[in-house]
């Protein structure tokens, strides 16, 4: 088939990992799309700092050029505008979209999907929800035979990561966040992150996904880690707790019976002995319980450049493969290059 054009908009953290990928693992992605991607150029604002591993004559200033030639466009640039308006023009030319730009689902998610099910073009954000754990499908597409009744998340890495040091090491709320700063875990204005709005987009979009109805940023009670001192969790440790900044998506009964969804962001107490207290460092965890599957967690790295990068590049060969196999959607079985290999030749210890 044709190679499918890929218009990268913005260069941060994520968008470099994708960017390097694309061309390293070009020859795998042909194979499993049956297309080749040819990425076509990087947006950026500043169009003169130099980036390591970022071919130069791929960086240009032209967003909206860049996405009129694309055939699938991967915003990776974040916040509001342009970003809405260049997904909206990237959907009226019939491109396919991959975003994982939480605060605008959160709060225009829905327009969005609607233009793209009306251009009858795909738009994935699997990147948007906790990096790299599969959690956007399995929650919107595996589990929507189910009834999710509630899901508890720690869906920001920086805070995470902040409060496992405090816990852990004793180490103040100011060094923590830097040193999450540092990792590139944290936002370019970490306010998102220690003020819980991060986490509440987050929640938003995964309270519409369980159940099946719109819920946006503004629907979620969000309260940050800002106010949470070394002290308090030191007691909450000595009293058998572990701080964890929860993003908490319920069914709950109203007063007339019937049920209504509350999506809230706070710093809880866990306890030791649940699942979710022995999530550490930037790593991220859902757990949610439904009706028939029960309990359910998905555990890992919520942050980063690499590990968000494997989630937008998994979206964007989902896409792919679509354009090429014209709307089924369903990939032929694998022919298999790798041998299998004999018994004796794998190591069966676990270590
Ligand atoms: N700043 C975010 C976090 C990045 O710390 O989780 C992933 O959305």
């Amino acid at each position: 088939a044709e190679p499918l054009r890929v218009a990268l908009l913005g260069c941060g953290v994520v968008g470099t990992e994708v960017a390097q990928r694309l061309t390293t693992h070009a020859e795998a992605y042909a194979e499993r799309i049956g297309a080749r991607l040819e990425l076509t150029g990087i947006a950026v604002r500043d169009t003169d700092r130099t980036r390591a591993g970022i071919d130069p004559a791929l960086i240009t200033d032209d967003a909206e050029g860049l996405v009129g030639r694309a055939d699938i466009v991967v915003e990776l640039m974040g916040g509001i505008e342009p970003a809405r308006s260049l997904i909206l023009k990237a959907i009226s030319h019939g491109a396919s979209v991959v975003t994982a730009n939480k605060a605008l689902l959160a709060e225009h998610g829905a327009d969005l999907l609607a233009a793209a099910v009306q251009a009858g073009v795909r738009l994935e954000y699997e990147a948007a929800v906790a990096g790299a754990i599969p959690i956007v499908r399995p929650v919107g597409e595996s589990l929507a035979g189910d009834k999710v009744q509630r899901i508890l998340g720690i869906v920001n890495g920086t805070t995470n990561y902040v409060l496992d040091k405090m816990d852990s090491e004793g180490w103040e709320f100011d060094d923590a966040v830097k040193k999450a700063q540092e990792l590139g875990y944290a936002e370019a204005d970490p306010t998102a992150d220690v003020g819980g709005h991060d986490a509440a987009a987050k929640a938003a979009i995964l309270a519409n996904l369980a159940f099946h109805t719109p819920v946006s940023l503004s629907d979620v009670y969000v309260e940050g880690i800002t106010a949470v001192t070394a002290a308090d969790v030191a007691r909450a440790k000595a009293e058998g707790y572990a701080v964890k900044l929860l993003a908490i998506c319920e069914r709950l009964e109203q007063a007339d019976g019937s049920d209504g969804v509350s999506a809230r962001v706070y710093p809880a107490l866990v306890p030791h002995e649940h699942p979710l207290a022995s999530v550490h460092g930037a790593f991220n965890a859902v757990f949610v319980e439904s009706e028939a599957a029960g309990e359910l967690m998905f555990y890992g790295q919520g942050a980063g450049g690499a590990p968000t990068s494997s989630a937008v590049l998994g979206d964007i060969i989902s896409v792919a493969r679509r354009r090429v196999l014209g709307g089924r959607g369903q990939s032929e079985p694998s022919n298999g290059a790798l041998p299998l290999l004999p018994i004796d030749q794998i190591r069966t210890r676990y270590h």
